[in-house]
């Protein structure tokens, strides 16, 4: 038996024992992976706010840093956790002695550079980590943040989950790179769920002017369906939160970025995507088997 092949045995059994021991009658949470093609576009704010809101709404929710260049989840919600996935990977903490409970009600998984070197580690480390991250699928809903542009990690992080939330910016260069990536994903697997946000808009007509443009050349081009999401307003009270380490969502709920987070966690509440429900643990394991196929074949982005 191969290692995917015992990964994979492993899993089944694991999914047995939950689907039997759940309460919920669930085996895992609704994992939703945020990228974009260009870097700085607001995906850290959307993750971590949308995931306030989510909260607020009742669902328990888990914030994933895989942005394996500029982890700065923590930053964000004005946290030093002192531990992070790098210690997990190596096997030194387990996931429930890393996730970092916030004051705004989510939890978050703090990420590192080292968190590179995820499918580089041996097969022992690998099943340890599937193992232990299984513990994760107590939360309703993973948000998984990840870097920006067509890099293997970040594409293996999308398809693994079947929801991606794609952000651009109405700046020419932040469209044509999220219209990259959707089609990246696209010549990969057609079967990912794809929702568009249009971040730092002057008007609602731009952002449902850019959302439209990006959706109609998708569709003609590549054949490929993507979800309008929504849009948020440039407001000056993002980077007052950024400065301030506190997310806007609970600084100021009235805001106009905030009012947009909760129209777009509205929408994505009400989505019917059909859920594989496979866990955290099956994400992780997909992970790694897109991961070392993207560079067995030789497609390297980065
Ligand atoms: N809606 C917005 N209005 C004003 N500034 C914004 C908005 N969204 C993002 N920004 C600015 O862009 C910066 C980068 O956002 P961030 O969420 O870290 O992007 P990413 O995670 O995509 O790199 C923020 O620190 C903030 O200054
Ligand atoms: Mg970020």
């Amino acid at each position: 038996m191969d290692q995917a092949e015992t990964l994979l045995r492993i899993m089944k059994e694991r999914q047995t024992e939950v689907n039997h021991g759940s309460q919920k009658g669930n085996t895992g949470p609704r994992i939703i992976t945020v990228s974009s093609g260009k870097g700085g576009v607001g995906k850290t704010n959307l993750s971590t706010n949308l995931a306030i809101c989510l909260a607020q709404m009742g669902k328990e929710v888990v914030v994933m840093d895989a942005d394996l260049g500029l982890a700065n989840v923590n930053i964000m919600l004005g946290m030093i956790p002192k531990y992070n996935l790098y210690n997990v990977l190596k096997g030194q903490k387990t996931i429930s002695e890393i996730i970092t409970d916030t004051p705004e009600g989510i939890k978050i998984i703090a990420g590192a550079s080292g968190f590179s070197q995820l499918a580089d580690l041996n097969h022992e480390q690998k099943l340890n980590f599937v193992k232990d991250i299984e513990k994760l699928d107590f939360a309703d809903i993973v948000i998984v943040d990840t870097g920006a542009g067509i890099s293997d990690n970040v594409l293996s992080f999308i398809m693994a989950s079947n929801e991606a939330i794609i952000v651009t910016t109405p700046e020419p260069t932040a469209i044509t790179d999220a219209y990259g990536i959707i089609k990246t994903i696209g010549s990969k697997k057609k079967d990912v769920d794809i929702q568009l946000v249009v971040n730092r808009v002057q008007s609602s007509f731009e952002g449902k002017k850019v959302a439209e443009r990006v959706i109609k050349i998708a569709s003609q081009f590549l054949n490929m369906n993507v979800g309008n999401l929504g849009f948020i307003f440039e407001d000056p009270v993002v980077s007052k939160s950024v400065i301030m380490q506190r997310p806007f969502y609970s600084m100021d709920p009235k805001s106009k970025a905030s009012r947009c987070i909760k129209d777009i966690c509205l929408r994505l509440e009400q989505l019917d995507v059909p859920q594989k429900k496979k866990g955290f643990a099956g994400f992780i394991n997909s992970f790694f088997n897109y991961y070392k196929d993207q560079k067995n074949t030789g497609l390297d982005h980065e």
